[in-house]
């Protein structure tokens, strides 16, 4: 099955409104003739409404980091997901590392937040990946496969294949040091074989991101391996030049 690549850049937080307009007008005149490939930006909350409109009728679309499982009530401080599609953004990345090992962000609120956001007809990124030390203990392999079969636990049948899933191994986040295309390959396959225990089916369609220190001069080996089907970048996604170097890298 030939599966669409999917580059989404995670600003994390990163960009005044000033600032992401600054980006967007440098991008979009540098993506807008690449085929084959579908690019998102992750933007903080206060940059969705304003980068929802700078990018309507491109072919960018804009997600949210984060959103609460429920559509309303006493929540100080958050965003549900209804609230981010009555602003037309397209999707939202659920359980980053950051928000897992930062804010408290668990399994279980991952169970509930994934069907919330596809309810409301919100696209969603998953993360998961596991620390240095977990690799090293060889507990890879069940950290995977309890996030990922966490979060998907409660999506209807019919969707699981609309939710992407990023492998981000936490050791190679902000720290230049990426996954060997075999430990990526091997982690993304497994990832696959999680959610094929789950509906064989859909894990065929099912795009799996890899994501850790992605650059335009690593992208291209990345992506060509047969279980990669795209790229979450952070630090590379904030400058326009070399985002769009690594969306014309992720080609298919
Ligand atoms: P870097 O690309 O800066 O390593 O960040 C990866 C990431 O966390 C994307 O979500």
């Amino acid at each position: 099955m030939s599966r669409t690549p999917f580059v989404a850049g995670n600003w994390k937080m990163f960009k005044t409104v000033g600032d992401a307009e600054m980006f967007i007008s440098g991008l979009l005149p540098l993506v807008s003739s690449t085929e084959g490939i579908e690019v998102a930006i992750c933007v903080p909350f206060t940059t969705l409404g304003a980068m929802v409109d700078s990018t309507r009728g491109s072919r960018v679309q804009v997600f949210a980091q984060n959103m609460h499982q429920e559509a309303e009530g006493a929540f100080t401080g958050e965003v549900s997901a209804p609230m981010l599609s009555d602003l037309d953004v397209h999707g939202v990345v659920l359980g980053h590392s950051e928000r897992r090992e930062l804010f408290g962000e668990t399994d279980a609120a991952l169970a509930e937040k994934v069907p919330a956001a596809l309810e409301a007809g919100l696209r969603v990124i998953l993360c998961c990946g596991e620390t240095e030390a977990e690799r090293d203990a060889g507990e890879m392999e069940t950290k995977l496969r309890r996030q990922v079969e966490a979060g998907l636990s409660q999506v209807p049948a019919g969707r699981l294949a609309d939710v992407v899933i990023a492998y981000e191994p936490i050791w190679a986040i902000g720290t230049g040091k990426v996954a060997t295309p075999e430990q990526a390959q091997e982690a993304c396959a497994f990832v696959r074989g999680v959610v094929a225990g789950i509906d064989p089916a859909a894990a065929e369609a099912v795009r799996i991101q890899y994501g850790g220190s992605v650059k335009p001069e690593n992208t291209a080996e990345l992506l060509a391996l047969p279980d990669i089907d795209g790229a979450l970048v952070g630090g590379a996604s904030l400058d326009p030049a070399s985002f769009a170097a690594i969306v014309e890298a992720g080609r298919s």
